[in-house]
C-alpha cells in the first residue's frame, strides 16, 4: 500500500485516537535487527530505541524462527489447560532472576502488567493508596491513567481513586532546582504521614 493510500485509509477508517509523530508520519515496511526501512527505501538505526517490545531487534532471526516453529504448531491456546511453552518460559525466566523472584505472571501489555501490579500491591497490603510520579507514562486503562500524570493522556472522565502524583526529586536535582526536590520529598513524607 502506498503512502497516500495508507494517509487517506487512515483518516477516514482509523481512529484519530492512533496518534502518530509528525504531520508526515514515517511509514515503516521492513525491519532487520537494529534497523528499519520506510516505504522509500530509507534505512533507519534505532528508530524505536524507547519502545520496549523491540528490544532484541527487529525481526531477530531466532525470534523469527521460534515465531514460525510455534505458528505450525499451535498458536492459540488458554490458561486453563496446560501448554508447554509458559511453563518452558517461566522456568527460564525464573533462572535468571535474582532471589525470591520465582513465580511468573505473564502479560500482554505494560498497561496490563502495571494494572495487575498496583492490584496485587492493594490486596498485599490492604491498602489504597498509590504514589505516582509527574510526568511519568505508566499506561491508558482504567487504573494506569490515572497513575499517568500527563496532560496528553487525560481525559475529562472519573478516575480511580487514591492516586497521588510527586514531583520525580531524582529530576528535579538533575535539572537544579534543589528547592523544588526538597519541596516534593516533604510533601511526600507529609503525605505518607497522614
Ligand atoms: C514506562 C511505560 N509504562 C507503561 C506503558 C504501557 O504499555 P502498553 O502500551 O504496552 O500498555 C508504556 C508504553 O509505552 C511505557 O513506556
Amino acid at each position: 500500500m502506498s503512502y497516500e493510500r495508507a494517509m487517506s485509509v487512515r483518516k477516514k477508517h482509523v481512529s484519530p485516537g492512533y496518534l502518530t509523530y509528525y504531520r508526515q508520519p514515517v511509514m515503516i515496511c521492513q525491519g532487520h535487527m537494529q534497523y528499519l526501512w520506510d516505504t522509500s527505501g530509507k534505512r533507519y538505526l534505532d528508530l524505536f530505541g524507547g519502545i520496549v517490545t523491540v528490544s532484541v531487534g527487529h525481526c531477530q532471526p531466532k525470534v523469527k524462527q521460534a515465531l514460525r516453529d510455534q505458528m505450525d504448531l499451535l498458536w492459540h491456546t488458554t490458561n486453563i489447560y496446560l501448554h508447554p511453552k509458559i511453563h518452558e518460559y517461566a522456568e527460564k525466566l525464573v533462572a535468571r532472576l535474582p532471589g525470591d523472584l520465582k513465580v511468573c505472571y505473564f502479560t500482554n501489555s505494560g498497561s496490563e502488567a502495571n494494572e495487575l501490579a498496583v492490584k496485587m500491591a492493594r490486596l498485599h497490603t490492604a491498602r489504597h493508596d498509590v504514589v505516582a510520579l509527574r510526568n511519568a507514562y505508566h499506561g491508558a486503562s482504567p487504573y494506569t491513567v490515572a497513575l499517568t500524570a500527563s496532560s496528553n493522556w487525560q481525559y475529562n472522565l472519573p478516575r480511580t481513586s487514591a492516586v497521588v502524583h510527586a514531583v520525580n526529586p531524582y529530576l528535579s536535582q538533575k535539572y537544579n532546582s534543589a528547592q523544588l526536590a526538597r519541596n516534593a520529598r516533604m510533601r511526600l513524607a507529609l503525605w505518607l504521614k497522614g
